[in-house]
């Protein structure tokens, strides 16, 4: 059973996703940790609900990246961590993260990269008026929303979608796809996985 970490910033649907998939056993994995960067983040009262363990912890009180870094691999490796799922955590990962956990952080972008990477990628494909978007997930590296992908999903933009509908289509595939694809990873060993 993969012991893993979830970091979040937000609403935590996707997380929710991944503790249902746990306790449906569709994914054998044992979420160990919640990390959250944003102290009023709706994903921390899923995780208190959930009862999981939270972490959670802002940059701000730390002197640099370094040290919030270390502080938080400290509380992974008191609870054993192996490997960590990003849902939604809209903060880049430093050095000291990515050396302690080499190709084991993944991360999931509501769009098919490298198209629309970093911060509102759903209302980026619809200003540039693209007809197909989508989602992508992948190994996490020192970049914004880059590294080798392990799995892409292509969903239609209709003419006349809002941001708020493609995002409801995105990530009810989401929410499908990335506990199947965790589950991929963690039982096969698979690098890529094609859906
Ligand atoms: C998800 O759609 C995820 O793909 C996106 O944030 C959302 C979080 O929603 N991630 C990124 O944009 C990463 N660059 P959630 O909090 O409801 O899971």
């Amino acid at each position: 059973m993969k012991k893993i970490a979830v970091f979040a910033s937000g609403t935590g649907s996707n997380f929710q996703a991944l503790v249902d998939a746990v306790k449906a056993g569709t994914l054998e994995a044992e979420i160990r940790l919640l990390v959250c960067d944003q102290p009023s983040a709706s994903v921390l009262q899923r995780a208190r609900k959930e009862e999981i363990d939270r972490l959670s912890i802002s940059p701000k009180d730390f002197p640099d990246k370094g040290a919030f870094e270390t502080e938080i691999v400290q509380q992974l490796k008191l609870r054993e961590v192996e490997f960590i799922v990003l849902a939604g955590y809209m903060r880049l990962i430093g050095p000291t993260l990515l050396q302690e956990y080499p190709g084991a952080i993944v991360n999931i972008h509501p769009s098919l990269l490298p198209a629309f990477p970093g911060k509102d990628a759903i209302g980026q494909a619809i200003d540039a008026g693209v007809r197909v978007s989508g989602l992508t997930i992948h190994y996490v590296d020192a970049g914004m929303d880059t590294g080798p992908i392990i799995a892409q999903k292509e969903i239609r933009i209709h003419s006349d979608d809002t941001k708020d509908e493609l995002q409801k289509r995105i990530q009810q595939q989401e929410h499908v796809i990335y506990p199947e694809v965790l589950q991929e990873l963690f039982t096969k060993g698979k690098k890529s996985v094609s859906l």
